[in-house]
């Protein structure tokens, strides 16, 4: 969940970014092939392209964080649904550009750099925590979204894995709401 403090946070520093977004997007990809100069091949020879779709992208997401509460009951097309969005990107990031889960964490530290080095003191803990913030939620629900997929050709060991991946989020979908077995009438030990 997010507040309304780290919303209106996130809202007013990019508002600081979006006069200087090209060069945010600069920053952004020089961190982050300085930290980690084997991702640069990942990427095509086109990093404008890139630099732009990441800044609209970025610029969709923080739009969406002032929907009021009515608005997310509207129906939308799937082009301007946030979670729809976000699953599709998730899912083109492991299936189509093959990104290894473990590359989020670099990919949030070079943005929370730009931003840092971009926004000065106007950088404060509290727009850095709400950004950290949305980021991991952002990154967790398209690793999420990118781990629906399963590689593998034999159907049995398929629906295996997908079994064993259901299982395991929906136990942890369970404890996280507190759904108890019990209240349910649900007795044994398997699900
Ligand atoms: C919250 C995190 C991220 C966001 C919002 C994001 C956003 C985007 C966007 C908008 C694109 C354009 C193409 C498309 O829409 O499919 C893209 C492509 C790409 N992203 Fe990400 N990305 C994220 C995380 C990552 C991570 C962790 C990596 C790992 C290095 C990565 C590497 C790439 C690559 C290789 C491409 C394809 C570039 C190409 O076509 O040349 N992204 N990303």
């Amino acid at each position: 969940m997010i507040t309304d403090a780290q919303k209106q946070a996130i809202k007013k520093s990019w508002k600081l970014v979006v006069p200087i977004a090209e060069t945010a997007a600069d920053l952004f990809y020089k961190r982050l092939f300085e930290l980690r100069p084997e991702y640069r091949r990942l990427f095509g020879d086109d990093m404008t392209s890139q630099k732009r779709k990441l800044i609209r992208m970025l610029a969709f997401i923080v739009k969406s964080l002032d929907w009021s509460d009515a608005q997310w009951k509207d129906v939308v097309s799937p082009e301007e649904d946030l979670l729809l969005v976000i699953l599709a990107l998730g899912r083109r990031h492991s299936e189509l550009y093959k990104i290894p889960d473990e590359s989020y964490d670099v990919v949030g530290e070079a943005l929370l750099w730009t931003l840092d080095y971009g926004l000065g003191d106007a950088f404060t803990s509290e727009v850095r925590d709400a950004w950290a913030h949305v980021y991991t939620l952002l990154a967790s629900a398209m690793k999420m979204a990118g781990s629906t997929a399963i590689d593998t050709g034999d159907p049995i060991k398929a629906r295996e894995a997908a079994q064993q991946r259901g299982q395991e989020a929906l136990v942890m979908q369970a404890s996280e709401a507190g759904v108890d077995d019990e209240q349910l009438g649900l007795s044994g030990e398997a699900l």
